[in-house]
């Protein structure tokens, strides 16, 4: 078995909405695995706007029906995170840009993966699609990125438990 565990960090603008929500669905697909030791998981945004602050109110509330616990608490991409993470999971193509822009050498360049790439409900045409933002919208948009997060999170896992051979 691999000696370090794996790195998965989940990135969005603000880290109060999507990464927050994506970091609790693949919590509770690896706990569900009972692989908790093997990962290391955190979210954060490339932006520093909501420093400190828990998660959106109403990302904590839909991810508790969906039950799920959304307890992170936003940061902004520190330059180790480039290290520190195997895999930088970006909600869309605008974090991916900045990620890209941001990361140090090449090889910390293809850390950086678009989430939605793992969606089963992705057609597998052109480049995978952005979680949409759901900051100035309604509870639908909230609802629909928690079910985002959870299927693309279920088939993120599969694929690097093929990939690591877990
Ligand atoms: P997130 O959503 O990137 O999914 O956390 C947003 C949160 C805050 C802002 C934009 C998007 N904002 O502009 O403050």
């Amino acid at each position: 078995m691999r000696s370090q565990a794996i790195g998965a960090l989940f990135v969005c603008l603000g880290n109060i909405c999507r990464s927050p929500a994506a970091e609790a669905a693949f919590r509770f697909a690896v706990r569900q695995r009972g692989w908790q030791s093997r990962f290391r998981i955190d979210s954060c945004g490339t932006s520093g706007y909501h420093d400190g602050e828990a998660a959106h109110s109403v990302t904590r509330r839909v991810g508790k029906e969906f039950g799920l616990q959304v307890d992170s608490i936003s940061r902004r991409l520190q330059a180790r995170d480039f290290a520190e993470f195997d895999y930088l999971l970006a909600m869309d193509s605008s974090n991916y840009q900045e990620l890209c822009r941001r990361a140090p050498d090449d090889a910390a360049r293809q850390k950086v993966l678009m989430f939605r790439r793992f969606d089963p409900q992705w057609s597998g045409h052109g480049n995978p699609p952005d979680v949409p933002d759901p900051y100035y919208g309604g509870r639908e948009g909230f609802v629909e990125v928690q079910q985002i997060a959870l299927r693309s999170s279920e088939a993120l896992l599969d694929w690097l438990a093929e990939t690591h051979q877990l």
